[in-house]
Protein backbone atom coordinates (compact mmCIF):
# COMPACT_ATOMS: atom_id res chain seq x y z
CA UNK A 1 0.00 0.00 0.00
CA UNK A 2 1.18 3.25 -0.90
CA UNK A 3 2.64 5.25 2.49
CA UNK A 4 0.63 8.28 3.60
CA UNK A 5 2.96 11.11 3.86
CA UNK A 6 1.99 14.82 5.49
CA UNK A 7 4.65 17.74 4.88
CA UNK A 8 4.36 20.16 7.12
CA UNK A 9 6.96 23.32 5.88
CA UNK A 10 7.29 26.58 3.56
CA UNK A 11 6.11 26.81 0.43
CA UNK A 12 8.21 29.73 -1.52
CA UNK A 13 8.42 31.54 -5.26
CA UNK A 14 12.47 31.10 -6.21
CA UNK A 15 13.44 33.54 -8.35
CA UNK A 16 16.30 31.79 -10.17
CA UNK A 17 19.34 33.05 -11.26
CA UNK A 18 22.16 31.68 -12.92
CA UNK A 19 25.85 32.85 -13.38
CA UNK A 20 28.99 31.60 -14.02
CA UNK A 21 30.41 31.83 -10.36
CA UNK A 22 28.31 32.23 -7.08
CA UNK A 23 29.75 36.16 -6.14
CA UNK A 24 32.00 36.20 -3.18
CA UNK A 25 31.64 39.08 -0.33
CA UNK A 26 31.28 42.28 -2.08
CA UNK A 27 31.61 41.19 -5.66
CA UNK A 28 29.09 42.29 -8.35
CA UNK A 29 28.30 39.38 -10.69
CA UNK A 30 25.79 39.30 -13.80
CA UNK A 31 23.23 36.98 -14.67
CA UNK A 32 20.59 36.15 -17.77
CA UNK A 33 17.23 37.08 -17.32
CA UNK A 34 15.60 35.62 -13.95
CA UNK A 35 12.93 32.73 -14.19
CA UNK A 36 10.27 31.82 -11.43
CA UNK A 37 9.75 28.82 -10.44
CA UNK A 38 7.29 26.79 -7.60
CA UNK A 39 9.87 26.06 -4.68
CA UNK A 40 10.46 25.88 -1.01
CA UNK A 41 11.34 22.97 0.91
CA UNK A 42 8.37 21.80 2.48
CA UNK A 43 6.85 22.02 -0.89
CA UNK A 44 9.68 20.33 -2.85
CA UNK A 45 9.57 17.38 -0.35
CA UNK A 46 5.94 16.99 -1.00
CA UNK A 47 6.60 17.15 -5.14
CA UNK A 48 9.03 14.62 -4.57
CA UNK A 49 7.43 11.88 -2.14
CA UNK A 50 4.17 12.21 -4.71
CA UNK A 51 6.01 11.57 -7.55
CA UNK A 52 7.67 8.89 -6.29
CA UNK A 53 4.27 7.27 -5.44
CA UNK A 54 3.21 8.39 -1.86
CA UNK A 55 -0.57 9.64 -1.03
CA UNK A 56 1.05 13.17 -0.02
CA UNK A 57 -0.44 15.68 1.77
CA UNK A 58 1.13 19.73 2.22
CA UNK A 59 0.31 21.56 5.30
CA UNK A 60 1.64 24.99 4.87
CA UNK A 61 0.41 28.75 3.78
CA UNK A 62 0.73 30.96 0.52
CA UNK A 63 0.02 34.54 -0.03
CA UNK A 64 -3.59 35.18 -2.36
CA UNK A 65 -0.97 36.61 -4.61
CA UNK A 66 0.49 34.77 -8.21
CA UNK A 67 3.34 33.52 -6.42
CA UNK A 68 1.33 31.69 -4.48
CA UNK A 69 -0.98 30.57 -7.08
CA UNK A 70 1.89 29.31 -9.13
CA UNK A 71 3.12 27.08 -6.12
CA UNK A 72 -0.36 25.62 -5.37
CA UNK A 73 -0.95 24.97 -9.62
CA UNK A 74 2.70 22.75 -8.88
CA UNK A 75 1.73 20.77 -5.82
CA UNK A 76 -1.58 19.78 -7.46
CA UNK A 77 -0.61 19.09 -10.64
CA UNK A 78 1.94 16.59 -9.00
CA UNK A 79 -1.31 15.17 -6.98
CA UNK A 80 -0.11 16.75 -3.72
CA UNK A 81 -3.71 17.47 -1.69
CA UNK A 82 -3.40 21.41 -0.85
CA UNK A 83 -6.40 21.43 0.69
CA UNK A 84 -4.44 22.12 4.13
CA UNK A 85 -2.37 25.09 2.40
CA UNK A 86 -3.87 28.05 4.00
CA UNK A 87 -4.29 31.83 2.52
CA UNK A 88 -2.98 34.36 3.93
CA UNK A 89 -3.05 38.37 3.75
CA UNK A 90 0.82 38.26 4.07
CA UNK A 91 3.10 37.50 0.84
CA UNK A 92 4.01 34.28 -0.43
CA UNK A 93 7.48 33.64 0.77
CA UNK A 94 9.93 33.83 -2.02
CA UNK A 95 14.03 32.73 -2.29
CA UNK A 96 16.49 34.03 -4.17
CA UNK A 97 18.47 31.16 -5.68
CA UNK A 98 21.56 31.80 -7.46
CA UNK A 99 23.32 29.22 -9.76
CA UNK A 100 26.72 28.36 -10.83
CA UNK A 101 27.41 27.42 -13.72
CA UNK A 102 28.86 23.97 -11.76
CA UNK A 103 25.53 23.80 -10.48
CA UNK A 104 26.41 24.89 -7.09
CA UNK A 105 23.86 27.42 -5.43
CA UNK A 106 23.60 30.14 -2.74
CA UNK A 107 19.49 30.98 -1.68
CA UNK A 108 18.37 33.21 0.19
CA UNK A 109 14.74 33.10 1.72
CA UNK A 110 12.00 35.93 2.66
CA UNK A 111 9.64 35.93 5.80
CA UNK A 112 6.08 35.88 4.51
CA UNK A 113 3.38 33.48 4.55
CA UNK A 114 5.18 30.27 5.73
CA UNK A 115 5.29 32.27 9.38
CA UNK A 116 0.82 31.77 9.48
CA UNK A 117 1.62 27.96 8.86
CA UNK A 118 -1.26 26.29 11.54
CA UNK A 119 -0.90 22.69 12.14
CA UNK A 120 -3.81 20.23 12.63
CA UNK A 121 -3.40 18.20 15.26
CA UNK A 122 -6.10 15.74 14.42
CA UNK A 123 -4.92 15.67 10.79
CA UNK A 124 -1.54 15.05 11.39
CA UNK A 125 -2.15 12.24 13.47
CA UNK A 126 -3.77 10.10 10.97
CA UNK A 127 -0.54 9.86 8.88
CA UNK A 128 2.75 7.29 8.21
CA UNK A 129 4.98 10.11 8.35
CA UNK A 130 5.17 13.43 8.83
CA UNK A 131 7.78 15.54 7.49
CA UNK A 132 8.65 18.79 8.64
CA UNK A 133 11.72 21.32 7.86
CA UNK A 134 13.07 24.53 9.83
CA UNK A 135 11.61 27.22 7.02
CA UNK A 136 8.56 27.34 9.33
CA UNK A 137 8.38 28.97 12.76
CA UNK A 138 9.77 26.51 15.84
CA UNK A 139 6.61 26.19 16.89
CA UNK A 140 4.55 24.77 14.12
CA UNK A 141 7.60 21.91 13.74
CA UNK A 142 7.15 20.83 17.99
CA UNK A 143 3.17 21.01 17.02
CA UNK A 144 3.68 18.86 14.21
CA UNK A 145 6.15 16.58 16.04
CA UNK A 146 3.52 16.16 18.92
CA UNK A 147 0.47 15.20 16.71
CA UNK A 148 2.31 12.48 15.05
CA UNK A 149 1.93 9.26 15.42
CA UNK A 150 3.76 7.36 12.62
CA UNK A 151 7.10 8.64 11.94
CA UNK A 152 8.54 11.93 12.35
CA UNK A 153 10.84 12.71 10.12
CA UNK A 154 12.52 16.41 10.33
CA UNK A 155 14.93 17.71 7.47
CA UNK A 156 16.81 20.61 9.94
CA UNK A 157 17.43 23.29 7.49
CA UNK A 158 18.19 25.94 7.34
CA UNK A 159 20.31 25.56 10.89
CA UNK A 160 18.55 26.90 13.56
CA UNK A 161 18.92 25.54 17.48
CA UNK A 162 17.17 22.53 18.35
CA UNK A 163 15.07 22.30 21.74
CA UNK A 164 15.58 18.92 23.80
CA UNK A 165 11.72 18.91 23.87
CA UNK A 166 12.00 18.93 20.12
CA UNK A 167 14.93 16.43 19.90
CA UNK A 168 13.17 13.86 21.95
CA UNK A 169 10.41 13.81 19.04
CA UNK A 170 12.47 13.47 16.22
CA UNK A 171 12.89 9.85 14.71
CA UNK A 172 14.72 10.78 11.31
CA UNK A 173 17.13 13.57 11.46
CA UNK A 174 17.96 14.09 7.75
CA UNK A 175 20.64 16.71 7.60
CA UNK A 176 23.61 17.85 4.57
CA UNK A 177 26.72 17.36 5.44
CA UNK A 178 27.19 21.30 6.24
CA UNK A 179 24.30 21.48 8.35
CA UNK A 180 25.71 17.97 9.98
CA UNK A 181 29.46 20.12 10.59
CA UNK A 182 26.78 22.67 12.92
CA UNK A 183 25.04 20.92 14.66
CA UNK A 184 27.65 18.49 15.85
CA UNK A 185 27.39 14.03 15.61
CA UNK A 186 24.09 13.65 17.84
CA UNK A 187 24.02 10.49 19.97
CA UNK A 188 20.89 9.47 19.48
CA UNK A 189 18.28 8.40 17.10
CA UNK A 190 18.69 7.94 13.08
CA UNK A 191 20.64 10.54 11.82
CA UNK A 192 21.21 10.74 7.43
CA UNK A 193 24.12 13.02 6.03
CA UNK A 194 23.85 13.89 2.63
CA UNK A 195 26.97 14.90 0.47
CA UNK A 196 25.92 16.20 -2.47
CA UNK A 197 27.78 13.60 -5.27
CA UNK A 198 29.34 11.90 -1.70
CA UNK A 199 28.04 8.92 -0.10
CA UNK A 200 25.04 9.15 2.15
CA UNK A 201 25.92 7.89 5.35
CA UNK A 202 22.98 7.48 8.42
CA UNK A 203 23.71 6.54 11.83
CA UNK A 204 21.97 5.27 14.23
CA UNK A 205 22.53 5.94 17.91
CA UNK A 206 26.07 7.22 16.58
CA UNK A 207 26.99 4.10 14.67
CA UNK A 208 27.38 3.95 10.91
CA UNK A 209 24.21 1.76 10.18
CA UNK A 210 24.04 2.61 5.78
CA UNK A 211 25.76 3.84 3.28
CA UNK A 212 25.06 4.97 -0.19
CA UNK A 213 27.06 6.23 -3.13
CA UNK A 214 25.11 8.18 -5.44
CA UNK A 215 25.63 7.95 -9.25
CA UNK A 216 26.97 9.76 -11.15
CA UNK A 217 25.61 12.78 -12.99
CA UNK A 218 26.25 15.52 -14.92
CA UNK A 219 23.89 18.29 -12.69
CA UNK A 220 22.52 20.89 -14.81
CA UNK A 221 20.73 22.76 -10.81
CA UNK A 222 21.30 20.93 -7.82
CA UNK A 223 18.70 23.24 -6.31
CA UNK A 224 16.19 20.73 -4.41
CA UNK A 225 18.37 17.68 -4.73
CA UNK A 226 18.58 17.02 -0.98
CA UNK A 227 14.29 17.80 -0.53
CA UNK A 228 13.88 15.30 -3.34
CA UNK A 229 16.12 13.12 -1.17
CA UNK A 230 13.61 13.58 1.73
CA UNK A 231 10.58 13.57 0.15
CA UNK A 232 11.42 9.81 -1.18
CA UNK A 233 13.55 8.42 1.29
CA UNK A 234 10.15 9.46 3.56
CA UNK A 235 7.90 7.49 0.95
CA UNK A 236 9.99 4.69 0.76
CA UNK A 237 11.00 4.27 4.76
CA UNK A 238 7.21 5.04 6.00
CA UNK A 239 6.21 1.96 3.55
CA UNK A 240 8.36 -0.54 5.34
CA UNK A 241 11.59 -0.43 3.67
CA UNK A 242 15.30 -1.16 5.39
CA UNK A 243 17.41 1.89 6.10
CA UNK A 244 19.74 0.95 3.06
CA UNK A 245 17.57 0.71 0.70
CA UNK A 246 15.62 3.64 1.64
CA UNK A 247 18.72 5.21 1.37
CA UNK A 248 19.73 3.98 -1.90
CA UNK A 249 16.26 5.29 -3.46
CA UNK A 250 16.34 8.53 -2.10
CA UNK A 251 19.52 8.83 -3.39
CA UNK A 252 18.41 7.77 -6.66
CA UNK A 253 15.90 10.06 -6.78
CA UNK A 254 17.97 13.06 -5.66
CA UNK A 255 20.59 12.56 -8.09
CA UNK A 256 17.62 12.54 -11.19
CA UNK A 257 16.46 15.82 -10.01
CA UNK A 258 19.49 18.16 -10.72
CA UNK A 259 18.99 17.44 -14.52
CA UNK A 260 16.37 19.93 -14.91
CA UNK A 261 16.90 23.52 -13.76
CA UNK A 262 14.19 24.98 -10.94
CA UNK A 263 13.90 22.77 -7.80
CA UNK A 264 10.95 20.80 -8.46
CA UNK A 265 11.31 20.35 -12.30
CA UNK A 266 14.03 17.44 -12.13
CA UNK A 267 12.49 15.14 -9.83
CA UNK A 268 11.31 12.19 -10.69
CA UNK A 269 8.43 9.45 -10.56
CA UNK A 270 9.02 5.94 -8.99
CA UNK A 271 9.66 4.19 -12.76
CA UNK A 272 12.05 6.64 -13.86
CA UNK A 273 13.99 6.10 -10.19
CA UNK A 274 13.15 2.53 -11.00
CA UNK A 275 15.32 2.51 -14.57
CA UNK A 276 17.88 4.55 -13.13
CA UNK A 277 19.23 2.14 -10.08
CA UNK A 278 19.24 -0.67 -12.93
CA UNK A 279 21.06 0.83 -15.40
O1 LIG B 1 15.95 23.32 -0.75
C1 LIG B 1 15.74 24.15 -1.87
C2 LIG B 1 14.75 25.20 -1.53
O2 LIG B 1 15.30 26.02 -0.52
C3 LIG B 1 14.42 26.15 -2.65
O3 LIG B 1 13.35 25.72 -3.45
C4 LIG B 1 14.14 27.46 -1.93
O4 LIG B 1 12.81 27.81 -1.92
C5 LIG B 1 14.66 27.25 -0.52
O5 LIG B 1 13.65 27.12 0.36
Amino acid sequence: MASRIAVVGSINADLVVLMPKLPDRGETVTSSEPKWFPGGKGANQAVAAARMGGIVCMVGAVGSDAPGEMCLAALKSSGVNAEYVLKTTAATSTALVMVEDSGENQIVVTDGANSAVEVDAELLASFDAVVAQFEIPEPAVLQAAKATKGIFIVNAAPVRPISEELSALIDVLIVNEHEFEQYGKPAHGLVIVTAGSKAVVAYQDGEVVAQCQPKKVEPVDTVGAGDTFVGAFAVAYAGGSSIQAAIERACAAGALSTLKLGAQSGMPNSGAVDVFMQG
